[in-house]
């Protein structure tokens, strides 16, 4: 039987891991593929990815699968996308509600066609008292259409000018009760933030890679939280520590 690889405990794990899953486009191509093949592979690798998430004890992943601009992209392209979503809640539902994963929708269901409106709100509602992992789908989503929705219904709400604050923004925004992320995993070496988590990006950690979103594997998700255990978390303060070590390669009497 194969043995089970093991991976090295690391000192903090992010509680919300976001990742804009780039390069399932590329990915094909280079097999001489359709677009749409490479949309697949890159939604089997989701579940890898999924599996891997809840072995590794991250509570939050948030996936964007399609934006308020990929609308733009070619029709074929477009329904394709559609339909591996309505296929994967099929297929994988009652899997991934075995695992444990709650699945939440952030964006738009106004414009998809009202079967899959239907499909994802009984996911949603089926896996509702899951608390494993927390996986949020934007699915047409974008931050700027996220912003502009909060604003019109603490407007429509009466919210008043002197009660508009960072918390209570979250709160009207499709991520409430959802962690900021901890860190945003790009893949396919873009070094963009596409319309992805602008609020709530404030303080992430970002990791781009090179890889493509198919070949993002258990051993990439690990590398990517070997980086963010490395990094110093500051929010914009100074850290004590940094105050006080010496100038490298100084010692104390020599300053
Ligand atoms: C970006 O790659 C990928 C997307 C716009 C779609 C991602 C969607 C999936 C993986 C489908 C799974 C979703 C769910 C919810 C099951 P790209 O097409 O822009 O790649 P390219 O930059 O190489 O062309």
């Amino acid at each position: 039987m194969a043995q089970e690889k093991t991976y090295k405990p690391l000192s903090k794990i992010p509680t919300h891991v976001a990742v804009i899953m780039d390069g399932n486009g590329r990915w094909a191509r280079a097999r001489g593929l359709p677009r749409l093949a490479g949309h697949r592979a890159g939604t089997e690798n989701l579940r890898r990815v999924i599996t891997a998430c809840v072995e590794f004890g991250i509570q939050y992943l948030t996936i964007y699968a399609f934006s308020t601009e990929n609308w733009e992209r070619p029709q074929e392209e477009v329904s394709g996308l559609m339909s591996i979503v309505e296929d994967v809640i099929d297929r994988e539902l009652d899997e991934l509600h075995r695992q444990g994963v709650q699945l939440r929708h952030i964006g738009r269901l106004e414009r998809l066609n009202p079967q899959l409106q239907s499909k994802v709100l009984a996911a949603i509602e089926k896996t509702k008292n899951n608390t494993r992992l927390i996986l949020a789908i934007a699915f047409n989503y974008g931050g700027r259409d996220e912003i502009a929705c909060a604003i019109r219904h603490m407007i429509s709400d009466g919210v008043k000018p002197e009660d508009v604050t960072d918390e209570l923004i979250g709160k009207y925004l499709f991520t409430h009760g959802i962690p900021d992320p901890d860190i945003i995993v790009r893949t396919s070496g873009e070094m963009r933030i596409s319309n992805f988590l602008i609020w709530q990006a404030a303080y992430a950690e970002w990791y781009v890679t090179p890889t493509l979103w198919p070949d993002f594997d258990k051993d990439e998700l690990y590398k990517a939280l070997v980086e963010y255990a490395q990094r110093e978390r500051r929010y914009g303060r100074v850290l004590e520590t940094s105050e006080c070590v010496p100038d490298v390669g100084k010692t104390p009497a020599g300053r």
